[in-house]
């Protein structure tokens, strides 16, 4: 441990701006995230539309274990670890649906909703010392917490709450979630595929880099720019198809406690340039039940960044939401819903989807550059010599702020790389910390350098 603990402290030296490759490469420091970040952060499991009645469950994962969350008979939630307690078989298989019971595939053990192994076939004759079946219920996830409609659960029983945690990203997820009545859901199913790279470049990417659309995103822009005329036929009328970047007056970036999140103030409520008619035409339509929930700058906000550290990533006003679970130093599993206003008309919720497939579906013409990008520099990074390389987190630096303006958090400009600084220095107290006191006291001490 001892050696691990100077290493993951020397990969990462967020005061000055720089990071050492084999923190995307080392499998010693993967199998040290899956202990002490997916073993102890609060990570997204399901969103509660998705399973509205007792018996629903759906299935997802906490870093690489599968876990099945459960709509309980009295209303509530619980998550399993999804591992059948005799040899280890998967007891549910099917992505969502509705059960009375989960009965593994293998030798046909069967547990309740609630857990509890409640059926062993040829009990008797099988054990004829006995089973103690109370012992041998499915594992159950720690905590469960919800927030706003999502679902969240967490291994460790000190952790602190999820509200505490969020700290105030949920500032910035509140302008998805409650931006109308009746709150978000999610539409359709989950679109999932598998990227060559570190769970921790797309993470990064959503929490602290608005930067890179101005190249990687050049040509999808230049078409709908070039062709704006065409454009705002296909996207509708007062569309414009000018990026928001080239519009907007000011612009924040936040990062804090591993999140981190950036947008573009605005004037009009305007959406993305790759969204269709309806979505803009609905966006103007609920500003102002948005604005009286919300305010003006998050009822603005249709465009933007965020990640709340460390796999929950999602883009303001094109409604898609993801996790990044990982697979390995050199691979993340992508899982992609939609979500949207549960009140949005049928229409609406049918255009937010096809918005979100076509922008950011796995062959999203945005997308696509992303996860391009993501699997070159994951490529370069086998070179024995490329993982000992330290890379320029430099962008910004010494310019964050605390805003007067209502905007929270630790701040800059939104070309900056404070928010990536601050999941890596997150992400390296978490790896060297026993405790979360220590993480604690580790993050407050890095708060104070970087606003000092
Ligand atoms: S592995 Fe599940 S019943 Fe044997
Ligand atoms: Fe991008």
């Amino acid at each position: 441990m001892t050696t691990t603990k100077l290493n993951v402290d020397a990969l990462v030296d967020a005061g000055n701006g720089r990071v050492t490759s084999a923190i995307y490469t080392d499998p010693a420091i993967y199998e040290l995230e899956m202990e002490r970040i997916f073993g102890r952060c609060w990570l997204f499991l399901a969103h509660e539309s998705q399973i509205p009645k007792a018996g629903d469950f759906f299935n997802t994962y906490m870093g690489e274990d599968p876990i099945v969350v459960v709509r309980q008979k009295d209303g509530s939630i619980k998550a399993f670890l999804n591992q059948c307690r005799h040899r280890s078989m998967r007891v549910s298989h099917a992505d969502s649906g509705n059960t009375r019971a989960f009965t593994c595939p293998y030798h046909g053990w069967s547990y309740g909703v609630d857990g509890a192994l409640i059926e062993v076939p040829l009990e008797p004759r099988a054990y004829p010392q006995g089973l103690c079946k109370e012992k041998w219920g499915l594992l159950e996830v720690t905590r469960v917490e919800t927030y706003k409609g999502l679902v969240f659960g967490n291994w460790d029983a000190t952790a602190p709450d999820l509200r505490t945690y969020m700290g105030d990203i949920a500032w910035y997820l509140d302008g998805v979630l409650d931006r109308r009545e009746g709150g978000t859901e999610i539409i359709g199913g989950v679109q999932k595929w598998v990227i060559d790279c570190n769970w921790k470049f797309p993470a990064e990417q959503f929490a602290s880099d608005q930067y890179h659309a101005l190249f990687s995103h050049a040509s999808a822009v230049e078409v709908l720019g070039a062709k704006s005329g065409d454009a705002n036929k296909a996207l509708g009328s007062g569309q414009t198809a000018r990026p928001v970047w080239e519009t907007a007056k000011d612009a924040v970036q936040y990062g804090e406690d591993g999140h981190g999140s950036g947008f573009f103030f605005t004037e009009k409520p305007d959406a993305n340039v790759w969204v269709d008619g309806e979505v803009s035409q609905y966006f103007r339509d609920t500003y102002s039940e948005a604005e009286a929930r919300l305010g003006k700058v998050r009822a603005l906000r249709l465009a933007g960044h965020n990640n709340m550290f460390p796999t929950l990533s999602w883009l303001n006003g094109t409604a898609t939401l993801r996790v990044w679970h990982p697979r390995g130093p050199h691979q993340v599993e992508v899982w992609a819903f939609c979500i949207a206003d549960k009140n949005a008309p049928d229409d609406v919720k049918a255009a937010f989807e096809r918005s979100a497939t076509r922008a950011f579906g796995p062959a999203g013409f945005l997308e696509q550059d992303d996860s391009e990008n993501w699997a070159e520099v994951q490529k370069v990074l086998r070179g024995h010599r490329a993982k000992k390389t330290r890379l320029c987190l430099e962008m910004g630096l010494h310019g964050e702020r605390v805003r007067e303006d209502g905007v929270p958090g630790i701040t800059n400009y939104i070309f900056s790389e404070t928010a990536a600084r601050g999941m890596y220095r997150r992400w390296a107290d978490l790896l060297m910390s026993e405790s979360w006191e220590e993480v604690n006291e580790r993050t407050s001490a890095y708060k104070q350098e970087v606003l000092k």
